[in-house]
């Protein structure tokens, strides 16, 4: 497969797409946005942008025609437009497509409570499964890659108190005894995968990649955290994931808001399940891609960062 130079992203803006377009920049390729009309959302200056309805499939066509590959790395609310811009991207010759996945591929550990989410991203990556197969063995046809990445976890770390650290108020909620470990990786990590994917294509054709920076478990975490903000006392409190998996499946079951997270951090901690583990360090993309491993004091002083702004 000849060299990709020219790369359109869906979502460019977003909490991953950010530090994925800035990645694609940095590493060298000629990056286009696709972005709505009625979008607010703000770009570094400097790069192209296309603005065009996510639903009109032939002025999407129209687009992408030149790209080498397209990045779709748009959040839930466009999950209904991902397959039209399948079709698209596949119409007008695209080579590579990464899927909008950054998160768990097809994760067989996942609660059943997950499925429908997981059907609806299916779709859209079904059918770039489909384009794959009708245009194999030929020169420069459609291909796809998913990129699993686990945990986002500078991310979600400071974003998300209920994964066990509210950061801004030094508090602690361990699961169980906090050392059930998961992978996770940064929001560095997740650009460098991306970057590592598109140079790398022949490798990474038609198959989920699976990267990490970090395996760790809460109590190593928390010594971290207390670590580097020694000045400051941290006030720790104890739960259990089986208590996190009722209240999930309570909001759930009545339709509340608060479930997704809830049954997140269960999976997340819940005690010899490994659930979160995407991959080991050698059995992972990581080393092919370029995502090195980062150190607990690393990631927890990114969250920490993140955190303050
Ligand atoms: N592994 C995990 O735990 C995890 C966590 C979070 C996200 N993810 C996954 O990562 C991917 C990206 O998520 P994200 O949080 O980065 O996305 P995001 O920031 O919520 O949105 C990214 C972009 O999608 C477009 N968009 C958002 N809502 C839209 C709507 N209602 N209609 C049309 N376009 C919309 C916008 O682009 P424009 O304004 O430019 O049109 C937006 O900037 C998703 O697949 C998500 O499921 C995984």
């Amino acid at each position: 497969m000849s060299t990709i130079k020219k790369v359109a992203i869906f979502g460019a803006a977003g909490n991953f797409g950010a530090p994925i377009t800035s990645a694609l920049t940095s590493a060298g390729f000629d990056v286009t946005v696709i972005s709505r009309p009625s979008s607010a959302s703000a770009f570094p200056t400097g790069l192209s942008v296309v603005r065009i309805e996510y639903t009109d499939v032939d002025a999407l066509v129209t687009a992408l025609a030149g790209q080498d590959a397209v990045v779709c790395v748009v959040g839930p609310g466009a999950i209904g437009a991902a397959k039209g811009m399948v079709d698209a991207a596949a119409r007008a010759g695209v080579r590579r497509y990464i899927i909008n996945d950054f998160g768990w591929g097809i994760n067989e550990n996942s609660l059943p409570e997950f499925k429908p989410l997981g059907e609806s991203r299916q779709v859209a990556w079904n059918c770039a499964k489909e384009y794959a197969q009708r245009y194999e063995g030929k020169e420069n046809g459609f291909t796809w890659t998913g990129i699993t990445i686990g945990n986002p976890i500078d991310w979600a770390l400071a974003k998300f108190p209920r994964m066990g650290f509210n950061v801004a108020e030094r508090h602690a909620t361990i699961y169980d005894a906090g050392t059930e470990e998961f992978t996770g990786t940064t929001l560095e990590g997740i650009g460098q995968s991306v970057v590592g994917v598109l140079q790398h294509p022949a490798e990474t054709a038609n198959r989920f990649v699976k990267v990490r920076s970090i395996q760790v478990s809460q109590n190593a975490l928390l010594a971290a955290f207390q670590k580097a903000t020694k000045e400051e006392k941290w006030v720790v409190e104890r739960s259990t994931t089986q208590k996190t998996l009722e209240d999930g499946r309570e909001k759930h079951a009545q339709g509340l808001n608060g479930w997704v997270l809830d049954l997140l951090v269960f999976q997340l901690y819940a005690p010899g399940e490994a659930r979160c583990i995407v991959a080991s360090r050698e059995d992972s993309d990581s080393s092919l891609l370029g995502v090195r491993e980062e150190s607990v004091e690393e990631v927890v002083e990114k969250a920490l960062g993140r955190a303050r702004t």
